[in-house]
């Protein structure tokens, strides 16, 4: 196993009407600001929960932060904390709001270009806001990682950023948030957890057999509640364990002490920066092809897939290939097209297109191996139309 170091500051208050413990984690004083996407928080009732635990202290608001926030967005709330002298943010929602919490945070203690986040390599930053979360949508594990990606409209970039100073000081997970959510969006917090353990998990053999065994027991459950919670949401055994699932696949837990790969996210961005395409969904268009053509480096693991998620027997070569049909046929069965050609007419310059971007950016070497080159990166969204 590698060495590693484990710091998960976030502290995650978890279950049903936990959103009552407020009062006692947000600070008595100062200016908040409370940050939110396109509405859904006024028709669900979780915006008068939180004004409610809210009292009087001394609020403001930050509404419109859209799916995949946009830098041109943020900007707008860098301006309101700076202005209005905020010294913490309450963000309510799901990846796009946290994500964009997390820019803003770090954006208003940088004396440089709030862009210099996006594109400087190391990040720098050496304070950030405090913020907490409450979160409406499982998927991403933003409430308890330090992670964010930010869309920048004027270039068509979606880029990642992360720091250990941007952890949430709480989240509020209450699983039944989500009886309110779109089929779509349980579909895609389902998928892009999914994608995250396997990010972290079809790579090569090594000595982490705790990783391998919790990575394994995320991606069953998905597999058992998976379809179960897109129909039956107010089912609290099923939400619980989706929003749970979906927390422990990217908080950093599994990654700790093994390789890891996150091609399919990199490459996934750009689909959805170029075609508005759901995160979730770029994935399943990506990641079981990236598999087939990157397959004699991750077979291993493929195998070792197959055997203990989906009971296959067979040669290791034949089970590792037959893991990557079952993948897309889960997806299927979560509701989600694996082909770009099901989502844009357009898509058939899409794999040069990022061939010359990540060539551009220097992405020549991408994976767990450092063997997905810009060639295999234009062969992996060529085979995915
Ligand atoms: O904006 P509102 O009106 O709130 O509606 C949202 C949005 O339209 C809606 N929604 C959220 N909670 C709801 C609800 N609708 C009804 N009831 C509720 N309880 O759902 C829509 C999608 O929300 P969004 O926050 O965009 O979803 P998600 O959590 O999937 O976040 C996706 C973003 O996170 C990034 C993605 O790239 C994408 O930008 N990711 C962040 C990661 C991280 N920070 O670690 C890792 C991920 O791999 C991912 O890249
Ligand atoms: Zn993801």
């Amino acid at each position: 196993m590698n060495n590693f170091e484990l710091y998960t500051p976030a502290r995650l208050i978890f279950g049903k009407g936990q959103s009552a413990k407020l009062p006692e984690l947000l600070p008595a004083d100062g200016k908040i600001l409370l940050a939110y996407g396109g509405g859904s928080i006024f028709k669900n009732g979780v915006y008068d929960q939180v004004k409610a635990a809210l009292g009087d202290r001394n609020v403001i608001e930050f509404g419109g932060i859209e799916p995949n926030p946009r830098y041109e967005t943020l900007k707008g709330a860098i301006e309101v904390v700076k202005t209005e002298n905020i010294s913490f943010i309450l963000a309510i929602g799901g990846g796009s709001v946290i994500d964009g919490v997390k820019f803003i945070c770090a954006a208003v203690r940088l004396s440089g270009d709030p862009l210099d986040l996006l594109y400087r390599k190391p990040l720098p930053l050496d304070d950030a806001l405090p913020f907490g979360t409450v979160l409406t949508i499982p998927a991403t594990g933003s409430e308890m990682n330090s992670g964010a990606v930010i869309t920048i409209e004027e270039t068509g970039e979606k880029l990642s950023f992360g720091s250990p100073l941007l952890f949430p000081q709480f989240s509020i997970c209450d699983p039944t948030v989500i009886v309110s959510l779109p089929k779509r969006q349980i579909q895609n917090g389902v998928v892009d957890a999914y994608t995250h353990v396997l990010e972290q998990y079809l790579t090569y053999p090594h000595d982490g057999y705790l990783q391998d065994r919790l990575a394994e027991s995320i991606l069953t459950t998905l597999i058992e509640i998976g379809p179960k919670v897109v129909e039956n949401p107010s089912d609290y055994a099923l939400a619980s364990n989706f929003m749970w699932c979906c927390t422990m696949a990217l908080n950093g837990l599994i990654q700790k002490g093994v390789p890891s790969d996150w091609a399919t996210h990199s490459i996934g961005h750009e689909l959805t920066a170029l075609y508005g395409i759901d995160h979730a969904r770029t994935l399943a268009i990506i990641g079981p092809n990236l598999y087939r053509v990157m397959f004699d480096s991750k077979k291993e693991k493929l195998a070792q897939y197959g055997k203990r998620i989906f009971g296959l027997t067979g040669s290791d070569d034949d089970i590792a290939r037959e893991a990557i049909n079952k993948t897309v046929d889960f997806f299927h069965t979560m509701g989600i097209d694996t082909k770009l050609s099901a989502y844009t007419d357009e898509y058939e310059k899409t794999a040069d297109f990022i061939g010359n971007r990540f060539e551009k950016r220097g992405w020549n070497a991408l994976g767990e191996r450092k063997n997905i080159t810009v060639e295999k990166v234009r062969e992996i969204v060529e085979k995915s139309y």
